[in-house]
């Protein structure tokens, strides 16, 4: 399946969770509780360390994919402790998060590396999922609007357009992410909007995936999904624990939205 393709998205950010073992169990429960569905994706972003185990546990599934949390743009050479694309690949990864707020906040991800990151990752044939989102200060400032164009735009500059055919987008307002914080359904809605604003201001006319994340749980999915702005969402906290996970899904495919490009989410 197309990572492109319009489908309602689950992602699940393990972020520092679940080592090999731990990965290998939770793909034992989560596959027990699941079944394959045509009209959803599921991905998993576990720890490096972790993807081979958890891609091999979920092979059988065509609904699942799997990709790494942060790449190094070049293919090899002396960068310590980084990883590159054809390492994460050869791994079973056939995704990966670029530019998350952690990396930009608590590592000083720039702009300009997130930009590198995401046109070497389409140029090594993965989806980036390129998340941007302002911080509380920025936010009570009134310069979310700003932020988001301005984090849009170092992609923009560096992709063709048609690049963006093969690009998935993740709003995470910081102040939301792990906070159990939320941005309503609305402002969420709304922030999505002025992303493809800006998209279609440089060309990129056709419906780039865009996913919500931020304290997205059990409780909160099914409204924050009604809106047709949200192709899906990505998940921390609450995606690490097979069943709570399964249920986030099982009550987000409920809400059953028709998004404006119109996918198809077939009811379970
Ligand atoms: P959270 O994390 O769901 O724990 O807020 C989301 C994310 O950082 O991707």
């Amino acid at each position: 399946m197309k990572n492109t393709e319009r489908k309602l998205t689950f992602a699940a950010n393990w972020k520092m969770n679940h080592g090999v073992a731990e990965a290998r169990a939770f793909a034992e429960k989560f596959l027990a509780l699941t079944s394959s569905s045509d009209g959803l994706k599921l991905w998993f972003f576990p720890p490096a360390v972790s993807i081979a185990a958890l891609a091999a546990a979920l092979k059988n599934r065509p609904d699942i994919t799997v990709g790494a949390q942060n790449v190094h743009w070049e293919p090899r050479g002396a960068y310590t402790g980084a990883i590159s694309i054809p390492m994460v690949i050869e791994a079973g990864a056939r995704l990966t998060l670029v530019g998350h707020s952690e990396r930009r906040h608590l590592f000083g991800e720039t702009d300009e590396q997130v930009a590198r990151k995401t046109r070497a990752a389409l140029a090594a044939g993965i989806t980036p999922l390129v998340c941007v989102g302002e911080t509380l200060s920025e936010r009570d400032g009134g310069r979310t609007e700003q932020v988001i164009v301005r984090q849009i735009g170092a992609v923009l500059q560096a992709l063709e357009v048609e690049a963006w055919r093969e690009v998935v987008l993740a709003y995470e307002p910081v102040w939301a992410i792990g906070t159990g914080k939320n941005a309503t359904p609305d402002d969420a809605a709304q922030i999505h909007e002025l992303i493809r604003m800006e998209l279609g201001r440089s060309g990129v006319s056709f419906p780039v995936p865009i996913l919500y994340g931020g304290s997205v749980n059990a409780g909160n999915v099914a409204s924050l999904l009604t809106q047709p702005q949200l192709d899906g969402v990505l998940v921390g906290g609450a995606s690490l624990d097979p069943a709570g996970w399964a249920d986030v899904i099982a009550r987000g495919s409920q809400a059953k939205v028709r998004p404006s490009g119109g996918f198809d989410v077939v009811e379970s």
